[in-house]
């Protein structure tokens, strides 16, 4: 028989490292302590076992020493005053190996505090339960590394299972168990996870097992099918239910990279994680629901605490065992459709909002379902468990359903500590409850509402409660000099000198000043010593503790405090602490309400540098108001806490102040934030920032702030002045300032300020409203920018002088960051309203009148703005200047039409006079940041730490493309989330180096399984020839990598402004060359590689080089890299599988008559990106320039590379490639340099002939007589697909394969150097899982698409996903024609970067929006000339109706071996095409095709 507590203390004990263990007040010894003591003559362990007073700060001692173990645990029992200390450094404990083991006696009131402020919260009731989920909690602390409540009850004896003490350790330390399976659901698919084995043999369905019994099985197929997590490895448990389960685990997959993944549904994945492992070790399920009753109830109850079992017919009671992270799929899966009924019970003498944690959070799910099919919500509590009688509950199922919560029995103990406070309305008591609950007796409301009847209704105006404070403070003061003053007099005994003494000590001490204070007043009382001090020190006793004092400023029940109060306060420069609690909702804020700028209170406040200020919201984070306001009480100073409770009236549901709230929060409107001036003192940040939007004035705030304290380390008489709070000079400079600070902030709000508004999906337009922002200021405006969606219709009503910036984006549409407002504005014109009688405004608009050249697309042109402009108008607004047109076709592209304009607006104002001297701030360019960056570090190590977004600062993105890694975000969804008001879907791109594009089966191994766990379960082999991962969210970055160098791969340099990956022949007949060209491959790539090591710093946790001695050096690139992206190719004719002449530099292999390599032939200046519409910009092929030996190629390909660095055009991106540069100095010229930097001449190039650039299909056999097979992989993707395994397939190939693999840049794999014997199996697996079919047309053969949406940032159309879909219908076509097996090279890109190469193309597609490319024709078939534009705008249709009559010429008309790219110039339909700088000529088709214009 063992109690909770013996066995949380055993488990604690042979689990952690460090034990942190909570002493009662002495002389008593905890519960735990005896446990340890006891377990320390039995058992071989030994952890470090401290402990903390029950005063003491737990916090402190557990970040002390949590950082170095592997498990620190804490144990104690849950009182309010250990809690409390706790929620105020859960943010830093959140993130330590951490289990705090809470004793539960009554109920939860207490440990609930913790709720919201830890990753995991797990709740015990009986003693097994205890034990079983003390391991899970050890487990997942020490895996993950967060922080996890375990809460127990702590009562009664039982038999308890317990685990040995040698399989403590090994089952902490094993292997993540079935990693894969959790987070990829399509591992269900294949139904073989060992879990699944153990529940089959327990006989348990699944993880629930009785849940099985009653038919919610097991961890719940539809999960799979709703793709909310793919756990679906887990359903595979269901016996009959695992094939069903499997197929929807692939759903999973494709849920995992289509779903909203929110922060709750990782945590969970983590706990369900450590969920499996603890039940295969210890073969008890512990899920996070038990279920029990009817299966189909009526109604649900979930029960949070102790409560007894109530059987009840038609009830089915659900215990909860996980509290946080609880997500809604789990909550809904028990709530049958059934059920029209849901009953919360929870065991919680007192809770200080209306409604509890766990009502909420099942409110918030059941919401998720329609309307119709939502149970009614009843939240019930108690506090003493023998009330819960099925008695009881059946009067409340029998009683009409209330929206009041219920008392079970008892008498409601917040009663006690609740504030006598007539007049508080109802909801405002959320805040001053947990005023009373933190503060307990040591609270004093300084202007309450009950002084009213004793001093008048004066009594709650703020000079009242000021003067007040400052009379309490004064006569603690004297207090304080009476007891000093004491001291020195002789007569005073010892045992009172003593005391004395303690409590000058302790004065400031929350509790001990008052227990001091208490004994002293009874020595006092008690001693026979008279004197006129001690007299005057009993009748000030009652200053003795120090209160928590606080004035309370309420609309509803005492003076504004926005105003001139809070300006009284802080000039007062008291120790007081003022909350401000602001109601105005959020929906009805355009009301031209006068406290609509109360938030900027907070500005004013922090404007004051010695002031603390918090912004919180108790609907949104009850951890964060309980942490603001001890750190408030703990400020020696003026403190301000803004508090948000929006409401309308006494009778406002809840649930609208919970619905207002979040909308609040999440727009940005209502920050939640911290800032401590006294952490700047101990150097540390400031400022905490709790909710993720940040109003603009905010980040303009500290953006100041940065700015001001280094003005103050500079100068630091002006830091003694701002903070010190001595002398009276000083006060009097403070509240000069105060009022100083006062004033300006009223002028700055009466002058009308300049708001700048774009929208911009390139970047142009931001440029030029940046632009405009900054003249502006330059001319001494007030001017604020941002995006156009920043604003609402009541926002921008509020505005009176708005200047719009605006592009185009698809047809005629605005940029994606102006498309809300766009339509909400549509929607107001045609509800008829006139929203902006006060605003005043001026449109700019960009576009580009060619993008859509035909004349039925001219009113395309500068569409949006041109909409926004009348539309404001017709919405009630009056131009203050009229509309300016910028067209990327003018001589200066948009500079033209913007010079006319800006002028327009300075007159507006009334500055267009003033001369601006000061030179505009220049722009911060990718030079920059490359410069500043410390060798590629940036703030990325930092980034990756911040866990408040799931991006990286947007330099820090440029930075991370030379460590290989892209950030994107899932542009399926982005609308959604943005009409939702969170940040897009963040993930990664991560792009791995395979110089030569080969791996061994080893490595493949690992891609496969980086993919499955860390990104969205596939991978593409890209043009490039190597792996690339989509879809890996910033947590799982650094694993990943890790994982791929683990493996003796990398990421360095696979993109950004570097040598990219070195690409060479596949090759697969002349075994020998080929190891030649690898091997040089790989050469060449080591000699670009950048040589920072702040890569392996980053990702690697290798030593910092930053701040040492040693200082990285880049000897071939300098400091600002490459003015552009590099590519070099290796091609062996006659196969040019590379695309020899698409990349800056090429290296053609020449052989001598014995078949060896004699050398290269060198080949620069190719490029494929394009801008649609900036002729300046243009693909052109590389131009051979002479031959070099083996030896010599590595120093020419750095030769060329310095030549580049030193002559390319750094100012303009667009403009910046190799091939620009050749042009622009003369290929002869640039050549000249190359070979004075190498010291000598290029000998003359020698012959070769290309006669094909698409892979060689199906099996080869090398002249070393091994065995290669090159299978066709359509456009590189590897995954599973009905039908098509191939991920698979290919996992079971590298599982036996001994040779290598090699990626070509056609984005297809050949299993390379198979010995004859090997073969039949290697058949046989291809065959299995059909990667054997080569049964394609030749179109499709020859065909290849870049990734595009949606994960490319770039893509302006689909991509990857569409061209197999028009390869369906253009094969059809060539069928009908006889060609199924000619080879047609057809490409498609989503953008004009042209990754997958389409300029080189005979046949191909470029995106322009969605559903429209352009088209291109001519290009040479074996990569060898460019193609043309024939026709600007394409979509199906089009494209079809051009192809039919096209294809079924060439088939009619071809000359014997004329390829497709060399026939339509040859018939006529377009121009060819002989140098990239004449790409443009002729386009448009030639002669009767030529596309009328
Ligand atoms: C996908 C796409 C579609 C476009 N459609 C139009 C259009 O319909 N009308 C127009 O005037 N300009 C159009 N443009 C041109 C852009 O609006 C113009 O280049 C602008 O300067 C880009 O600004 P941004 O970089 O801020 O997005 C289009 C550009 C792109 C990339
Ligand atoms: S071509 Fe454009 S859309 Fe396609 S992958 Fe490259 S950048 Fe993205």
């Amino acid at each position: 028989m063992s109690s909770a507590t013996s066995s949380v203390a055993r488990v604690a004990y042979l689990a952690s490292d460090i034990i942190v263990d909570s002493q009662p007040t002495l002389p008593s010894t905890s519960q735990f302590a005896k446990e340890y003591i006891s377990l320390s003559a039995t058992s071989n362990r030994r952890p470090i076992i401290l402990s903390v007073p029950l005063g003491g700060d737990p916090g402190s001692t557990l970040l002390r020493n949590g950082s170095t173990a592997g498990l620190i645990s804490f144990t104690s029992s849950a009182t309010a005053q250990t809690v409390i200390r706790l929620v105020l450094g859960a943010a830093e404990l959140s993130s330590l190996p951490l289990v705090l083991h809470l004793a539960v006696r009554n109920d939860l009131s207490e440990v609930l505090l913790l709720h919201s402020a830890v990753p995991f919260f797990l709740v015990s009731r009986t003693p097994q339960q205890a034990h079983d989920n003390s391991l899970l909690a050890s487990r997942l602390a020490r895996t993950e590394k967060k922080a996890v409540v375990h809460a127990f009850y702590d009562a009664g004896n039982d038999s308890v299972e317990e685990i040995l003490e040698s399989e403590v350790q090994p089952f902490l330390l094993s292997e993540k168990l079935a990693s894969t399976n959790g987070v990829n659901g399509h591992i269900g698919a294949n139904g073989h996870n060992g879990v699944n084995g153990h529940n089959g043999a327990n006989g348990h369905n699944g993880m629930n097992g009785h849940n099985g019994a009653n038919g919610h099985n097991g961890m719940n197929g539809h999960n799979g099918a709703n793709g909310h997590n793919g756990m679906n490895g887990h359903n595979g448990a269901n016996g009959h239910n695992g094939h069903a389960n499997g197929a929807n685990g692939t759903n999973g997959v494709n849920g995992h990279s289509a779903t909203t993944v929110t922060p709750g549904s990782e945590l969970f994945k983590l706990y369900e994680r450590a969920a499996l492992s603890t039940v295969v070790r210890i073969r008890r399920a512990c899920p996070p629901l038990f279920v029990h009753g009817s299966s189909k109830p009526h109604t649900v109850i979930f029960g949070l605490g102790d409560i007894p079992s109530v059987d009840i017919d038609g009830v089915s009671v659900v215990s909860l065992s996980l509290l946080t992270p609880l997500i809604p799929s789990r909550i809904l899966d028990v709530i049958p459709p059934s059920a029209s009924r849901v009953i919360i019970l929870e065991q919680l003498h007192r809770w200080n909002t209306k409604w509890t944690p766990l009502y909420l959070e099942i409110v918030d799910a059941i919401n998720q379902r329609q309307v119709e099919q939502r149970p009614h919500i009843q939240s019930v509590y108690f506090s003493d468990p023998t009330q819960v009688i099925p008695l009881a509950i059946l009067k409340i199922l029998q009683a009409a359903p209330s929206s009041a919560p219920i008392h079970l029995g008892g008498t409601n103990a917040s009663s006690l500590h609740s504030l006598e406070v007539p007049h508080i309305p109802k909801h405002e008591s959320s805040y001053t409850k947990i005023l009373s609950h933190v503060f307990g007796e040591r609270l004093e409301v300084s202007n309450s509402p009950s002084l009213v009847l004793k001093q008048g209704a004066i009594a709650t105006s703020p000079e009242f409660a000021l003067g007040r404070v400052r009379g309490q403070l004064d006569q603690r003061d004297e207090l304080i000099r009476s007891v000093q003053k004491l001291l020195e007099v002789k007569e005073v005994s010892p045992e009172l000198h003593k005391l004395c003494s303690q409590w000058v000590l302790v004065k400031d001490d929350d509790t001990k000043s008052r227990s001091v204070g208490k004994e002293l007043i009874a020595a006092f009382e008690s001693s026979k010593l008279s004197s006129p001090i001690i007299n005057r020190i009993l009748a000030l006793r009652a200053h003795f503790p120090a209160p928590s004092r606080w004035i309370i400023g309420s609309d509803a029940w005492s003076y504004d405090l926005g105003a001139s109060g809070l300006h009284h306060a802080i000039a007062s420069g008291l120790n007081i602490n003022i909350l401000i609690i602001d109601t105005l909702p959020y929906t009805s804020r355009n009301s031209a309400d006068p406290h609509r700028r109360k938030q900027d209170a907070g500005l004013y406040a922090m404007n004051h540098g010695d002031v603390y200020v918090a912004s919180v919201a108790v609907y949104s984070s009850y951890a964060q108001v309980l942490q603001a306001v001890v750190e408030a009480d703990r400020h020696k100073g003026p403190s301000v806490v803004l508090a948000y409770l929006p409401y309308q009236n006494e009778d406002t549901p809840a649930l609208e102040v919970l619905k207002e709230t979040k909308l609040a929060v999440d727009a940005g409107y209502w920050p939640l934030y911290r800032w401590d001036p006294a952490k700047e003192a101990q150097g540390k940040e400031p400022f905490a920032l709790d909710s993720d939007a940040v109003k603009n004035d905010l980040q303009q705030f500290l953006d100041r702030q940065n700015h001001l304290s280094q003005l103050v380390r500079s100068k630091p008489e002006l830091a003694t002045e701002l903070v010190s709070s001595l002398g009276e000079n000083v006060k009097e400079a403070r509240r000069k300032k105060a009022q100083q600070a006062y004033d300006d902030l009223v002028v700055s709000l009466d002058a009308p300020p300049l708001v700048v508004l774009y929208a911009s999906d390139g970047g142009t337009a931001e440029k030029f409203a940046k632009r405009l922002a900054n003249r502006g200021k330059a001319r001494g405006l007030s001017t604020s920018i941002g995006t156009i969606d920043s604003m609402s219709i009541d926002t921008l009503s509020q505005e009176e002088y708005v200047a719009f910036v605006t592009s185009v984006a698809g047809q005629g549409e605005p940029p994606q960051n102006g498309r809300t407002l766009f339509k909400a504005l549509n929607a107001a014109a045609l509800r008829g309203e006139k929203p902006f009688s006060k605003l005043r405004y001026s449109v700019f608009a960009l576009g580009d009148s060619h993008y859509w050249p035909r004349p039925e697309d001219a009113h395309y042109y500068n569409k949006p703005g041109k909409d926004l402009d009348a539309r404001l108008e017709q919405l009630g607004g009056e131009r203050f200047a009229d509309i300016g047109l910028g067209d990327d076709q003018d001589a200066d592209g948009p500079d033209t039409g913007y010079k006319v304009w800006e002028p327009l607006v300075w007159k507006t104002f009334g500055v267009d006079s003033i001369e601006v001297k000061e030179a505009e701030p220049d722009p911060i360019t990718n030079e920059h940041i490359k410069a500043a960056s410390g060798y590629l570090r940036g703030t990325i190590a930092e980034g990756l730490e911040d866990t408040s977004t799931g991006a990286l600062d947007p330099s820090d993105t440029q930075l991370t493309k030379f460590h290989g890694i892209y950030q994107q975000d899932d542009r399926d969804i982005r609308d959604e989330r943005q009409a939702q008001g969170v940040e897009p879907a963040y993930g990664f791109m991560i792009r791995v180096r395979t110089p030569g594009g080969v791996c061994t089966p080893e490595q493949w191994l690992q891609m496969d399984r980086i993919a499955d766990e860390h990104g969205n379960g596939t991978f593409k082999i890209t043009t490039r020839a190597t792996f690339q991962f989509h879809g890996v969210i910033k947590r799982h970055l650094k694993p990943a990598i890790q994982e791929i160098n683990k493996v003796l791969l990398d990421t360095l340099a696979a993109c950004g402004d570097v040598n990219r990956n070195v690409i060479c022949s596949a090759i697969p007949s002349l075994s020998r060359l080929h190891a030649q060209v690898y091997n040089f491959a790989k050469l060449v790539s080591a000699h670009l590689l950048p040589r920072t090591t702040a890569y392996h710093e980053i990702w690697l946790d290798k030593k910092m080089v930053a701040g040492e001695a040693v200082k990285d050096f880049e000897p071939l690139y300098g400091e600002f890299y490459l003015p552009r992206k590099f590519k070099i190719a290796v091609a062996v004719p006659p196969t040019n599988d590379v695309d020899v002449f698409a990349n800056d530099l090429g290296f053609i292999a020449v052989v001598d008559e014995q078949g060896e390599l004699a050398g290269f032939n060198v080949a620069i200046g190719g490029g494929m990106g394009v801008t649609h519409g900036n002729k300046k910009t243009y693909p052109r092929v590389a131009d051979v320039i002479g031959f070099c030996t083996v030896e010599q190629g590595p120093i020419v390909a750095e030769k060329v590379v310095l030549t580049q660095r030193d002559n390319g055009n750094r100012a303009d991106r667009k403009n910046a490639r190799l091939k620009y540069t050749i042009d622009r100095m003369g290929l002869e010229a640039f050549k000249a340099e190359v070979e004075s930097r190498l010291g000598y001449s290029l000998a003359p190039a020698r012959s070769y002939t290309f006669n094909r650039n698409i892979d060689d299909f199906g099996w080869s056999t090398g002249d070393d007589g091994r065995h290669h097979v090159m299978l066709f992989i359509e456009n590189g993707r590897i995954q599973d697909e009905p039908e098509r395994d191939f991920k698979t397939g290919l996992r079971e190939i590298a599982m036996i394969h001994k040779g290598t693999f090699r990626l070509t840049a056609n984005q297809h794999i050949m299993i390379s150097e198979i010995s004859t014997e090997d073969v039949p199996e290697i058949k046989r697996i291809l065959a299995k899982y059909k990667l054997d079919n080569l049964n394609h047309t030749g179109l499709r053969l020859s065909s290849s698409a870049c990734v595009a949406f949606p994960t490319c940032g770039l893509a302006m159309a689909e991509s990857e996903r569409y061209l197999p879909v028009l390869i369906d219908k253009v094969e059809k076509i060539c069928e009908e024609n006889g060609l199924r097996n000619d080879s047609i090279v057809m490409r498609m890109t989503g953008c004009p970067n042209g990754c997958a190469r389409p300029y080189v193309a005979e046949v191909a597609f470029v995106g322009k929006a969605p559903g429209s490319y352009s088209m291109l024709l001519g290009g040479g078939y074996y990569g060898q000339r460019l193609n043309k534009i024939y026709r600007e705008t394409v979509s199906e249709p089009e494209i079809l109706a051009i192809l039919k009559p096209m294809i079924k010429r060439y088939a009619l008309e071809r000359l014997e071996g004329e390829h497709f790219g060399d026939f339509v110039i040859r018939a006529g339909y377009i121009a060819q095409t002989t140098s990239g700088k004449e790409w443009y000529d002729n386009m448009g088709g030639e002669g009767q095709y030529r596309e009328a214009a």
